[in-house]
């Protein structure tokens, strides 16, 4: 376990580059199975996830290893099947990998993905989805195995615009035979970089960012170099940092339009906001104003992976204020930790009521999952005293190292190691055990 000592009060002040997306690189690095030459990513982030997926990739018998800052995967000497146990059910995204794999090897097998700290992730619309590709399906023993000899696109309907299945059956397609139409796809950026990343690799892949998207079957695809797009929600983490703190904060290097949505709400409690083409600046001079209403929805609503970040903010505001939940039904950790601190709010099914408080205390709180801890540390910085998070190694599943980014910021954190042994530094670092040539 590791931990984050925060002493609040400074004024986040500065520029930060964004960090490569995490929830872009995932499926991408999926991607990497279904050509047998090397492929060339850049702006990958070093993160505990990234780290994971390529451990599977290199128990597949991918081969892995980082050139200064770019990753090479190289597929070619895949020869696996079947994913190990312990680290997919660690990383929640391997189930990407069943439509790739399924597509490189005409089988897959893989263990159940187990329920997650923010809800129950049910992957009943993958299944259904590779389903309608003509892949046989069968669940037993907490493991599905898929056999997929004869892949053929098809009509995939999907109830409900899932980010992770329309990115798992985009991948199955891309080599089965004709054309696959996904409708109510899901139109977040990611699933646009996805797009782009396949078509590098010499695949036929159109509409992605819209509700259709088309993958006209190739029999191969080629290697390709290709940089991963910027992470919108560590983008917008650190506009918040700005927002909580009183602060004025420069990310460079993104896509301020993905954070749209975002950019909206932080005008609306009352910050300055302005845009470039690849970089975009949030200042803040008083309290933020409450903002009556927020709920998520898939892009381009308000991201459920950005709702605990708006909640700490919320949580100081001059009002009350309702955040509601649509996507994940349990995604509300938080709220009892912010409590802790003397914020004031009260859970109603999948809505909170925020009433702000001048100012938050210090207190020692837990981060149960990735964003709920980033939101703690956004309310460490901007309260009275020391906040002490604990299991801060989830943070730092989508965080490249944000004490220093903090620190960089004016920010006052430290973070110490308890109980560190090798394995869990080699997670910190990602992909860094990787053999560089
Ligand atoms: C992805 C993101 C995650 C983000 C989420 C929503 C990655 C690696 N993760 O997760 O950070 O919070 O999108 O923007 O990109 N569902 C089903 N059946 C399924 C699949 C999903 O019922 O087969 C439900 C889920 O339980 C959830 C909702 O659909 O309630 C959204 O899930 P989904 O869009 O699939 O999110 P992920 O791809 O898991």
């Amino acid at each position: 376990m590791s931990n984050f000592t925060l002493r609040g009060g400074a004024r986040l002040i500065g520029s930060i580059a964004a960090q490569g997306s995490k929830n872009a690189a995932l499926p991408i690095l999926a991607a990497t199975l279904l050509v047998k030459e090397p492929v060339r990513l850049k702006n990958c982030p070093r993160l505990r996830d990234v780290g994971n997926m390529l451990h599977i990739l290199e128990s597949l018998g991918c081969t892995v290893f980082r050139e200064g800052d770019d990753l090479i995967v190289d597929s070619g000497t895949a020869t696996n099947c079947v994913l190990p146990t312990a680290l997919s059910r660690e990383l929640r995204s391997s189930i990407f990998l069943l439509g790739s794999v399924l597509s490189r090897f005409a089988e897959a097998d893989a263990p159940y993905p187990g329920g997650c700290e923010i809800g129950n992730r049910p992957i009943d619309l993958h299944l259904q989805g590779l389903r309608r590709l003509n892949a046989e399906i069968a669940e037993r023993g907490g493991r599905i195995h898929c056999r997929g000899a004869n892949l053929i696109g098809a009509i995939v309907d999907f109830e409900y615009p899932s980010v992770g299945a329309t990115e798992n059956i985009m991948l199955a397609a891309c080599r089965a035979k004709g054309e696959t139409v996904i409708r109510n796809a899901a139109c977040e950026p990611e699933i646009v970089d996805l797009q782009g990343f396949l078509n590098a690799c010499g695949f036929r892949v159109s509409g992605a960012g819209t509700p259709t998207i088309a993958i006209e079957g190739v029999e191969e695809g080629h290697g390709a170099t290709y940089r991963i797009m910027p992470d919108r929600i560590v983008t917008g983490t650190y506009l918040i940092g700005a927002a909580i703190t009183r602060g004025d904060v420069t990310v460079t290097g993104t896509y301020p339009d993905t954070v749209d949505a975002l950019l909206a709400k932080l005008s609306a409690c009352g910050c300055d906001v302005t845009r470039d083409k690849q970089a975009v600046r949030v200042a803040a001079k008083d309290r933020p104003r409450r903002i009556d209403f927020t709920e998520t929805r898939p892009y381009p609503g308000f991201p459920t992976d950005l709702q605990p970040q708006l909640f700490s903010l919320l949580s100081v505001a001059d009002g009350t204020s309702i955040l509601k939940e649509n996507v994940f039904e349990n995604r509300f950790k938080h709220a009892q930790e912010l409590k802790k601190m003397g914020a004031e709010n009260r859970i109603l099914d999948r809505a909170a009521i925020i009433t702000g408080v001048e100012r938050l205390h210090g207190a020692n709180v837990i981060a149960h999952d990735l964003r709920g801890g980033a939101a703690l540390v956004l309310a460490g910085l901007s309260a009275e005293g020391d906040t002490v998070i604990e299991h801060i190694e989830r943070i730092e599943r989508g965080y490249e190292q944000m004490d220093l980014a903090i620190k960089a910021l004016g920010g006052t954190v430290a973070r110490k190691d308890e109980r560190i042994g090798k394995e869990e530094q080699t997670l910190r670092a990602g992909a860094e055990r990787l053999p560089v040539r």
